[in-house]
């Protein structure tokens, strides 16, 4: 019998989710329905609510959620207790929630096994101070990177990320407007939501080298202007966040299923397909 799962969030409309879980179903043939929910905040809870009593199984959690569905579950797992969000949820047999966080996973994944980048001992340079920001930071520190550098455009939510992050001797903070005087990094991660405003940051050029990679959270066009500043720099490697998105599913695929599908196949058709039309979810 097919179980039901679905994607909350607000917007929605663009979510790339029904496809890959459709795609890892198929793969795997293990038969399911996923769809996409438009859930603003106000009313997500009595829709979660009404999803459960409708036998739903498990759901990814998107933005902007995540944080707002940690009080709903019963059981957290341990990343998505030091992270304060939750990007999956499992429906229990008592029928409670039980809440993961597949996007540091997923990111770590789509760096190390896709890209081929060793983080260890890495220099790495995070824009941004919000929800993503945090993920991202509690996963590279988990990998064993050197430092991070979260630079933001408020300073006081880059300290407070930083004293959440609990690291002091390898995390430091700067203003945005002060990486004019600092020397390039190993990786430069683009954790802001500056592509989707349509109002794209501009970055000095040196904090870029030949040996640096640019990777950005977003895919499709919200990600288009960092890459672009990071090639013009002179980066090595440019990185969108389609692999991110695709890693963070087949990860929570294999919490609901128990099998990690294959992700080259449907990375690939999304890639293929993807020529700047992709909307970040
Ligand atoms: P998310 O959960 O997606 O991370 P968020 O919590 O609203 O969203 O955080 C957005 C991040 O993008 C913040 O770090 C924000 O900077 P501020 O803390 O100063 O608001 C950053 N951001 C958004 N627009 C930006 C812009 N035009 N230039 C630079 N940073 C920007």
């Amino acid at each position: 019998m097919s179980k039901h799962f679905a994607v909350f969030g607000d917007p929605i409309a663009h979510s790339l989710s029904p496809r890959i879980h459709a795609a890892f179903a198929k793969q795997t043939g293990i038969p399911l329905t996923y769809v996409a929910v438009h859930a603003p905040a106000a009313t997500f809870e009595s829709q979660l609510a009404d999803f459960s009593s409708g036998g739903g199984a498990g759901a990814n959690i998107t933005l902007p959620l995540k944080s707002l569905v940690v009080s709903l579950c019963a059981e957290l797992s341990d990343f998505a207790g030091r992270i304060g969000a939750v990007n999956t949820l499992t429906r229990r047999l008592d029928g409670h929630w039980r809440g993961d966080n597949t996007d540091g996973p997923g990111l770590i994944r789509d760096l190390t096994a896709r890209h081929g980048i060793d983080l260890t001992g890495q220099r790495v340079l995070m824009l941004g101070a919000g929800g993503a920001a945090r993920a991202v930071g509690f996963a590279l520190l988990d990998a064993h990177v050197e430092s991070v550098t979260i630079a933001n455009r408020t300073l006081a939510r880059a300290v407070a990320l930083a004293d959440a992050l609990g690291e002091p001797d390898r995390v430091t903070t700067v203003l945005q407007t002060a990486l004019d005087g600092m020397t390039p990094f190993d990786i430069i991660f683009d954790a802001t939501s500056a592509g989707h405003d349509g109002a794209d940051h501009f970055l000095p050029p040196q904090i870029f080298s030949s040996k640096t990679v640019g990777y950005h959270l977003s895919y499709g066009n919200a990600s288009s202007g960092f890459l672009a500043q990071a090639q013009a720099a002179g980066a090595k490697q440019t990185i969108d966040g389609l692999g991110m998105l695709v890693e963070q599913a087949a990860e929570a695929f294999r919490i609901w299923h128990g099998l990690r599908p294959d992700t080259d196949v449907i990375y690939s058709e999304l890639r293929s397909n993807a020529s700047g039309i992709l909307v970040s979810e």
